[in-house]
């Protein structure tokens, strides 16, 4: 029974890692590590800014209300309804209290994009952080695609270079070296427009975006890590206590 367990427990873990890891790989693209910190509230209050700005009107945050995110992020409610809200709710300027949804028809999209732009609520745990950060620095300019833009780590992706002002534009440029099916090709990306950033501004926008939608992602990970050390010190000092307990119960019978 017990070796049964166990193997029932490797083969868990086993497929568990192999899914993690193929997902990471997704078409074998190398990503940059985002190097995020979800306790930095600064970081995440520019991600929010920037993703009210330039992100929510195409991606909705379906499971994420205004409120939460305003007390996560220690902002105030006039902050949030004055900076982070632009949509209305029935006529209405959408109340703080409301889900994070926007106004675009996912049909009408889907006919504009080729794709209806996801709901963003849980991609910083569905894509991970380092494609998410990668992702945002992956567009260049490519005049084959109908937003004239392609993507190295979502290669033909739907979405227009929304930061493209910000970042500049950038081109794809291969070579190829060796012959026949021993050739590697390198490629490397080179500006051809500048953006109104340096390019360590523009990976601090990305990497802040990054930050945010891994937050909302998992927003109780706020305060779960901090329980978590809590927990991991009463349990060191319970073990201690069962300890001389244990000694105490035994001692006579030793
Ligand atoms: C003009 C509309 C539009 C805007 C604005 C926009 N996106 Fe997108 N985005 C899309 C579309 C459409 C897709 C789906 C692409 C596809 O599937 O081909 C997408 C896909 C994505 C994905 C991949 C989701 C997945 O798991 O497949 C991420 C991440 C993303 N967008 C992030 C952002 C961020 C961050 C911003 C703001 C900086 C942003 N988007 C702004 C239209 C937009």
């Amino acid at each position: 029974m017990k070796k049964f367990i166990a193997s029932v427990m490797f083969a868990l873990s086993a497929s568990v890692m192999v899914s993690g890891a193929a997902l990471a790989n997704e078409g074998g693209v190398h990503l940059e590590s985002a190097n995020i910190n979800i306790h930095d509230q600064a970081s995440l209050q520019v991600g929010a800014k920037y993703f009210a700005n330039y992100c929510m009107g195409c991606h909705s945050l379906n499971f994420s209300r205004y409120n939460r995110v305003a007390a996560d992020l220690g902002l105030t409610e006039e902050q949030v309804t004055k900076n982070l809200i632009f949509t209305r709710t029935d006529g209405e300027p959408t109340k703080a209290g409301e889900l994070m949804k926007n106004g675009m028809s996912p049909k009408q999209s889907a006919e504009w994009f080729g794709a209806p732009p996801p709901d963003l609520s849980l991609v910083g745990r569905s894509r991970g952080s380092d494609w998410i950060y990668s992702y945002l620095k992956a567009f260049y300019v490519d005049k084959s695609r109908p937003m004239g833009v392609n993507n190295t780590v979502f290669e033909n992706a739907g979405m227009p270079h929304v930061l493209w002002e910000l970042q500049g534009l950038q081109a794809k440029e291969c070579t190829k070296e060796g012959e026949g099916e021993h050739a590697v090709e390198h490629c490397e990306m080179k500006t051809v427009k500048a953006g109104t950033m340096s390019p360590a501004e523009y990976d601090k926008v990305a990497r802040d975006i990054t930050n945010f939608l891994t937050y909302v992602g998992e927003p109780a990970a706020l305060h779960r890590k901090t329980y978590g050390v809590f927990v991991l010190l009463f349990l060191g000092l319970f073990a201690v206590l069962a300890y001389f307990l244990k000694k105490e119960y035994w001692k006579d019978v030793h």
